[in-house]
């Protein structure tokens, strides 16, 4: 283990984004930790997976930590399921990889998601009708201040869209060592995404097997988002707003093509991308930064930019977007 100093945080975020940590130290065990822990007590903490989802405004005056080890156990099987641990620096798309050679259905949707298998419950990640709270059975980790280990069953998680325990009370208070999953072994596709039906009809697949999924969300998201290694990004970088059905139906009149999809009694959730793209932000670039042209909800970094630069293009946009509906964007990515 080496504490790094002054360390360079460009190739640590998706965004590419080239700032720097006062500390940065990668830990493999608990025993890593509790060293470094003792090392940087007084230093502020921020708990790093693949850093796919966040935007540093300016240089972490704190220690950096990334937990790095790697690996899948099966802990248990029978007929129909799989419990498999998975520790938490494990590529995320490594282990969907891994699931679907195995035929392991149920995460198979959220093929190429970046990141690491431990920040996948921070936000409860979820792509083309999969959610991870859906496979997830725990999570083992060890909490940062008095360095005890605990597990969070699903039920204590708080799980909810793009949200969890990890996100909030437990931000960077808690590090996530491992990730235990329940998979099912018969034949069990979620295939109604709206792209993944227009893509198996247009391949005349009728029986899609568990790779032929896999490769159509490869494929689906390859052409709408742009590659972190040529142009910085986080993906989504909004998260799609819950608003009133009536506000929705006020709308819809206005706007036959706004697509809405229930997500409670009172609520429907309605897709940013749209309401970003309405407000003529798709496509757009200003200097360093702008708004992705096959997918308004990605922001890109297109060369040198500052997170500084970023926010103001989030901050413009959601001014604009609540201008016109009324609708306050609310931010996917962790901002510091
Ligand atoms: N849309 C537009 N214009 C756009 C983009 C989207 O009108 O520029 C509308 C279209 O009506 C489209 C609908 O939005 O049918 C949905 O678009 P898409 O399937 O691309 O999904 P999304 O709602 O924009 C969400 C997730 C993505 C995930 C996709 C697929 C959030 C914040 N984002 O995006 O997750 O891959 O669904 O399931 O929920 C991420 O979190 O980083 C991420 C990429």
């Amino acid at each position: 283990m080496f504490i790094y100093e002054d360390y360079n945080l460009q190739n640590k975020n998706s965004f590419g984004l080239n700032v720097s940590a006062k500390y940065f130290c990668t830990v493999s065990s608990k025993d890593e930790l509790v060293n470094l822990v003792e090392q940087v007590k007084d230093e502020k903490v921020l708990l790093l997976g693949g850093g796919s989802n966040i935007l540093f405004t300016k240089n972490f005056e704190g220690c950096v930590i990334q937990f790095n080890r790697k690996g899948i156990t099966t802990l248990d099987e029978d007929k129909d399921s799989v419990l498999l641990e998975v520790f938490a620096g494990e590529l995320w798309d490594d282990f969907v990889s891994y699931c679907v050679e195995k035929n392991y259905y149920g995460i198979e949707n959220m093929s190429l998601i970046p990141g690491t298998v431990g920040a996948a419950p921070i936000q409860n990640i979820g792509a083309y009708g999969q959610e991870l709270k859906d496979t997830f059975f725990a999570a083992n980790g060890i909490y940062l201040e008095g360095l005890s280990e605990k597990t969070f069953f699903k039920s204590g998680c708080n799980f909810d869209y793009r949200s969890s325990i990890f996100k909030h009370e437990l931000k960077n208070k808690f590090l996530i060592t491992s990730v235990v999953f329940r998979l099912k072994k018969s034949h069990q596709l979620n295939t109604h995404y709206g792209s993944i039906e227009q893509e198996l009809k247009s391949m005349k697949k009728n029986n899609p097997t568990l790779a032929d999924i896999r490769n159509i969300v490869v494929k689906i998201r390859q052409e709408k988002l742009p590659d972190p290694r040529r142009f910085g990004n986080c993906g989504s970088f909004f998260k799609n707003p819950e608003i009133e059905k009536v506000h929705f139906e006020k709308l819809n009149q206005l706007y036959p093509s706004l697509k809405g999809f229930p997500f409670s009694e009172n609520t429907i959730k309605i897709p940013a991308g749209w309401l970003i793209e309405q407000c003529g932000w798709k496509g757009k670039r200003i200097g360093n930064v702008g708004v992705h042209e096959d997918q308004a909800l990605v922001l890109v970094n297109y060369g040198d930019a500052s997170g500084a630069e970023i926010l103001q293009l989030a901050d413009s946009i959601k001014e604009d977007v609540f201008k016109k509906f009324e609708i306050q964007l609310e931010e996917e990515v962790n901002i510091i």
